[in-house]
């Protein structure tokens, strides 16, 4: 073996400590996940920053020390007004409590932070962050509900229809509405406005447009919690007259939600189905706090006396879309000069009792702007245009012509072998965008406020005229969760299936993590949510979207210990009250985010709930052999194979799975006996799966490869019994011409498990197969996202099961954590990679590979090549953290490595 070691490594080593003062530098400061956040919901908020190496040739560079500063003011660091840690002997980085002067809410702050690296010398400060408390409480309102005291509902000319084109129903549909306040102001020092409503908004500030969010602020549960937004708006304000305008529409709250018209839930209007499922109209809350240099304060609030009008929104509706009439704009309605005496007033809309929070995640924002590639003249007066890429937000539409032209966009994933646009699959979802002409001799822009579509292709009809390639724009929008993935091999199938998986995700990623971004669902299906969370941390920093998420699951635990379906969940159909491994998700989700960020408040926030669940588990199965109660499970989810695999085996497999979760999260938070519990209970679990299951050799009963790949992957099958599981699944895969068969259950551990029981070859095969199924068949048939079925479109057959059929599925996806594990070769060894597993490996054909993924360290990056017999890899591992390396280099031993890049050649040692 030809071991090269970076020339600097070996200088390192010879250099006396002084000479490398300051090789390590405190950078990306993050209170609670966000960068100077200017609403916490806490006042025990939690620092973080990262190291880099100032080095960058350095090698195992750490802390060793640090030091943080908090003042009120920067002029006040000399000596710390709120909190000085004074030097600290540590290693962390990560989540360290303020600790200082108790703070209130609006209590603004800032904070810096020094470290000492492995020879204890001190780094200079970091640049300064910032943070504010936001209102906390009920009481830090002044500001009151208020709503439009007219709520017209109207009804659709058209009929919904369903996949079979059966007309399901009409549509009731709500016009947006504005509201808007004058006021006096002087110039202040800060100006911050709180502003949520039940429904969606736009806020606008003397004519302006207030951020960059869509559909704020979010979906929460609703009864439970509510989040507001905050916007630093302290250059907007004017001397003198000011105008604060906001314009709210019926969103996730009033509009509809789940399934569009199919779902009608008790005590709703049953004439109007499937819409209104938290109230029936929306309302708005608005709170803007001026501070003055004196010390003094104006605040401005929604009241009765603000005034109210229809916005020229006529139908305004996230599965439905948006009819805008541009003829009904009122110029200049949220400056101060507007005339507002046709105005009615507001009336008080109070009792709402969810808890009024900051909104926890990332923003809900316009992330990218696609251009078309193509633009068809697809039959008189229809026009199509194709955005080479499947994704989730709007159309933006450039139009010129007389008032009143009418222009409508419908939206699709897919097209039928005859030409036809495929919005079957979009079931109850209207989806349908209406602009109506001012009449603007310099032309008009039209971007939609109050929905969104999951789509390529946009229908465009009514233009008048023939549009150009530059008058469709894709707007993609999603959850500004930040990607952080790259991934590039040899095989350019893997580097379009990365690229889909990371596309599927943007597009559902999505304030939740929804199933699908186009059809009548849009939930937050909690088993795909599971399957799938591990791959997302590759993929993109997901922690602050994560935990406002898992409070949205928890808000929806039923009174009765399960979790949801779906989160947030309006209602419980009917006999689906508890799904396995859909509702475990209330388990495996935080056990990942704790493994992933090294998070435990988390867990210590959801612990409770967590354990009524486990409780409600054991109570509905007391023989430990796994139940089904009426259909309350989905099973291996979209699988190939017959006869299905029981839910009571996936009940049995989960139950004892998400037991041994429970008792490593139990440790993590220092709860001895919980622990023993839960070991116990995993112990009589995996007893009694092992009796009903597994055979004496090894082999399970009435196998299939999703029984194999789930039992095996949550270790249920006997150490010495293992191989031969193992063996058994690699040969069903084999007899079955290299395909898997798996749904969403049994594909998410398939591959992973292959790799780890001496089969990596043959996930290699199953990663780089074309034929159906596969991965690289979805790619083969032109897909840019990842499809919820295994065949939702083949190119001579057309598009599959209209019923169900979505093309952008992030469940299938999962896949992406075994392309960064195991072939790239990064995962971690313990919690918040304080430990890491570098262990790239080639498999299939592959000659090369090179992946990166961030975690809360830093950059970890590995790449290799195999050629002719030599394997060379490079590695990066980021400061203060350590990497376990192995590598199928002939006489090469695992080897624990410090922060650095490092290089290595030797013969390959397949195994
Ligand atoms: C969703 C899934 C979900 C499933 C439950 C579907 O309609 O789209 O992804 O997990 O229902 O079986």
């Amino acid at each position: 073996m030809n071991f090269i070691r970076l020339p600097f490594y070996s200088l390192l080593l010879m250099v006396a400590p002084h000479s490398w003062a300051q090789t390590l530098a405190p950078s990306n400061l993050q209170v609670e996940y966000q960068e100077s956040p200017i609403a916490l919901g806490t006042t025990k908020p939690r620092l973080s920053w990262q190291l880099e190496a100032t080095k960058p040739a350095g090698k195992d560079l750490h802390q060793t020390a640090y030091e943080i500063q908090v003042a009120s003011n920067k002029e006040q660091f000399d000596e710390p007004n709120l909190w000085s840690t004074g030097k600290v002997t540590s290693a962390r980085t990560h989540q360290i409590t303020y600790a200082g002067v108790p703070l209130s809410p609006r209590s603004s702050a800032v904070w810096r932070v020094r470290c000492w690296d492995q020879d204890d010398s001190p780094s200079e400060w970091s640049s300064p962050a910032t943070f504010t408390i936001g209102l906390l409480n009920e009481s830090d309102w002044s500001a009151k509900w208020i709503a439009s005291p007219e709520n017209p509902i109207h009804e659709t000319e058209e009929n919904v229809q369903n996949f079979k084109g059966t007309p399901k129903g009409k549509l009731h549909l709500t016009p947006a509405k504005h509201f808007r306040k004058d006021f006096e102001a002087s110039k202040p020092v800060r100006a911050l406005l709180y502003a949520t409503s039940l429904g969606v908004n736009t806020i606008e500030l003397n004519g302006k447009r207030i951020g960059d969010r869509h559909l704020a602020p979010g979906w929460t549960s609703y009864h439970n919690r509510l989040h507001y937004l905050t916007y630093d708006v302290t250059e907007r304000i004017q001397e003198g007259g000011n105008t604060l305008g906001a314009t709210i529409a019926d969103g996730w709250y009033a509009g509809y939600v789940a399934y569009g018209l199919f779902v009608n839930v008790a005590g709703l209007d049953p004439s109007r189905p499937g819409r209104s499922y938290y109230g029936k109209h929306p309302a708005l809350r608005l709170q803007l706090e001026l501070q003055y240099s004196d010390g003094s304060t104006k605040v401005i609030g929604t009241d009765p006396s603000w005034k109210t009008a229809f916005a020229p929104h006529t139908e305004a509706d996230t599965l439905m879309g948006e009819t805008y009439d541009a003829r009904l704009e009122q110029d200049g309605w949220s400056s101060p000069e507007f005339d507002d005496s046709a105005w009615k007033n507001a009336i008080l809309d109070e009792g709402h009792k969810g808890k009024l929070e900051p909104h926890p995640g990332v923003p809900l924002r316009a992330i990218e702007e696609i251009k078309p590639v193509s633009v068809t003249d697809h039959k008189p007066g229809v026009f199509i245009f194709n955005l080479g890429q499947n994704i989730s937000g709007l159309a933006k539409l450039k139009v010129k012509g007389k008032a009143g032209d009418r222009v409508t966009l419908r939206f699709a994933e897919i097209f039928h072998n005859d030409g036809r646009m495929s919005t079957e699959n979009l079931r109850c979802a209207r989806a349908v965008d209406t602009y109506i002409l001012k009449g603007d001799p310099d032309g008009e822009i039209y971007l939609p406020d109050f929905t969104f579509h999951g789509f390529q292709y946009v229908e465009v009809t009514g233009y008048p005229g023939t549009p150009t390639l530059d008058d469709i724009t894709g707007v993609v929008i999603h959850s500004d969760t930040p990607l952080i993935s790259e991934f590039e091999s040899s095989d350019p199938i893997l580097n379009q299936i990365h690229s889909n998986i990371v596309w599927t995700q943007r597009a559902n990623y999505f304030e939740i993590p929804t199933d699908c971004p186009q059809r009548d669902e849009r939930m937050g299906w909690t088993g795909d949510a599971q399957v799938y969370i591990k791959a997302a941390t590759y993929n993109a920093d997901i922690a602050s979207f994560t935990t406002k998420w898992l409070r949205d699951l928890n808000d929806d635990q039923w009174d009765f210990g399960p979790y949801p379906n779906f989160a947030p969940s309006p209602f419980i159909r009917k006999g689906m009250n508890f799904a396995a491994a859909w509702g475990d998700a209330g388990i495996i989700c935080p056990w990942h985010f704790w493994q992933v960020y090294g998070d435990t408040t988390v867990l210590e926030e959801h612990w409770e709930q967590m354990e009524k669940f486990m409780t409600f588990r054991k109570e509905r199965d007391p023989q430990n052999v796994g139940t089904k109660v009426g259909d309350s499970g989905f099973g291996d989810w979209l699988a190939l194979y017959q006869p299905k695999t029981p839910v009571e085996f996936i009940d049995l497999a989960y139950h004892a799975h998400t037991s041994q979760l429970m008792s490593e999260m139990a440790m993590a938070l220092g709860k001895t006996e919980r622990a023993k519990y839960y070991r116990d209970r995993h112990r009589a679990l995996s007893a009694s799966f092992v009796k009903l299951h597994v055979q004496p050799d090894g082999s399970l009963t009435a196998a299939n490869q999703s029984k194999y790949a789930m039992a095996l992957y949550f270790g249920l099958i006997p150490e010495g019994l293992k191989q031969n599981a193992a063996d058994n699944l690699a040969k069903l895969i084999r007899d079955n011409g290299n395909k898997m068969q798996t749904g969403f259950l049994g594909t998410r551990p398939l591959l992973p498990v292959l790799s780890s029981h001496g089969h990596h070859d043959l996930a290699g095969i199953l990663m780089q197969q074309t034929e159906y199924p596969s991965w690289g068949y979805e790619v083969e048939n032109g897909a840019t996202t990842i499809w919820e079925r295994w065949n939702s479109f083949i190119k001579d057959e057309g598009v599959h099961e209209p019923g169900m059929n979505s093309f952008s599925h992030y469940a299938f996806g999962a896949v992406s954590e075994w392309m960064f594990a195991e072939l790239g070769g990064i995962s971690q060894l313990a919690p918040g990679y304080d430990l890491i597993r570098i262990a790239p490996r080639p498999a299939g054909t592959l000659t090369h590979c090179k992946v990166s993924t961030q975690v809360r360290h830093g950059k970890v990056a590995t790449a290799w090549n195999l050629t002719d017999g030599t394997f060379k890899a490079s590695i990066t591992i980021p400061p203060n953290t350590k990497a376990v390396v192995s590598l199928p280099i002939a006489d090469f031993s695992p080897q624990t490595f410090g922060s650095g890049t490092y290089s290595f050649s030797g013969s390959y040692l397949q195994d």
